[in-house]
């Protein structure tokens, strides 16, 4: 278990992180959400000690990070995949890190077999590749057998088996009963991963939920309904109180109600369906809406006179009135500089 209280980290005049309270619990995946410079590596940094809080407190099982007893099995972690002595061999690098933690030399061997590095042991890492070097990083966080594991951004650079494989390791270490807490950018994955997340946007709490509940409550659900007779469909659904929307196939787009229902809707009316089905948002359209106002660096595309932040609450469905999602200046209503304007700036000056 980790658990942060109130947890701050000022950098002169940058509130990186501010005021955190919660708790990552054992036995499931907690996955870590915040937009670039959010304060994620931040927070995994102060859980393990390597930058002092300004304010609050972030305890492993209990302890500070200084006060474990060989740390590498309670907490095995992954940072920057860059914080590996280029020079030494990896398998003599997990050795050090091994003896330095009572920790038998066979479970070197062990954990290069996990990640598969096993070919490359008595290799340099200064020559290994992105993917390579995440692998290593993965197998010194793996070395202690710790009831704790933190990742951050564990699949950065990792090849589609790699990525299917610590998913695959995150799930099952969670089952196992420890505690997973990992940050990605990468939402279909963490959707697939994680059953518990902790969303943050300039470096304050705005989630802390199950998966499931944060989809339902920061996007829209709706049931689609295809139909030969939309006109006959439609008629039956406005006088049963709903409010349907026709999509730009034609089909029929009902919030505010449930599948089951409107089959029956369908049934009684005799009303022939084609297509009868919920449509969930994704992970990555209710991340979106809930950080839109939390997004610090904004990126434009040329020709953009508005960015595309999708961004405010669930809106109606397509057809009836404001798309869902849709363009909007960024917070603070500056406008974006023209393409091409910074770079003649950057010329002229
Ligand atoms: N050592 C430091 N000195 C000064 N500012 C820092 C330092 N480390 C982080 N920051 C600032 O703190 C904020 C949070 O950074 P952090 O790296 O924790 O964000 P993040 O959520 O991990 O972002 P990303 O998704 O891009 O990895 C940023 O504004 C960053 O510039
Ligand atoms: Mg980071």
């Amino acid at each position: 278990m980790i658990e942060l209280e109130d947890l701050t980290k000022r950098y002169g005049d940058k509130l990186a992180v501010d005021g955190l309270s919660f708790t990552v619990r054992p036995g499931t995946v907690t996955g870590f959400l915040g937009p670039n410079g959010a304060g994620k590596s931040t927070t995994m940094r102060m859980v393990l000690g390597l930058d002092a809080p300004t304010r609050g407190d972030v305890r492993i099982e209990g302890k500070h990070y200084g006060e474990l007893q060989e740390p590498l099995h309670s907490i095995g972690a992954l940072l920057e995949a860059k914080g590996v002595h280029g020079g030494r061999r990896a398998y003599d690098h997990l050795l050090c890190m091994a003896q330095s933690n009572g920790i038998p030399e066979r479970r070197v061997g062990e954990v290069l077999e996990m990640v598969g590095l096993h070919d490359v042991a008595r290799k340099r890492p200064k020559g290994f590749s992105l993917g390579m070097g995440q692998r290593l990083g993965i197998a010194a966080a793996l070395l202690g057998d710790p009831r704790i594991l933190m990742f951050d951004e564990p699949v950065n650079g990792l090849d589609p088996e790699g990525i299917h494989w610590i998913r695959t390791l995150m799930q099952q270490l969670a089952r196992e009963g420890r505690t997973v807490f990992v940050s990605s950018h990468l939402m279909s994955e963490m959707a697939q991963t994680a059953e518990h997340l902790v969303v943050i946007g300039q470096g304050r709490l705005l989630a802390d939920t199950s998966m499931s509940q944060f989809i339902a409550e920061n996007s829209r659900t709706h049931v689609r309904v295809r139909t030969p007779e939309p006109e006959r469909m439609l008629d039956v659904l406005v006088e049963a109180g709903l409010r349907p929307a026709t999509a730009a196939d034609g089909a029929l787009e009902v919030d505010g109600s449930e599948a089951p229902r409107i089959g029956e809707l369908a049934a009684a009316n005799q009303v022939v369906l084609h297509e009868l089905s919920t449509q969930r948002a994704s992970l990555e359209e209710a991340f979106m809406r809930l950080t839109a106002q939390s997004v610090e660096y904004h990126a434009y595309a040329p020709g953009d006179v508005q960015a595309a932040v999708p961004g405010g609450p669930p809106g109606p469905p397509a057809g009836t009135a404001a798309p869902p999602q849709g363009g909007q200046a960024p917070p603070g209503g500056q406008a974006p500089p023209a393409w091409g304007e910074n770079w003649r700036k950057g010329r002229r000056g």
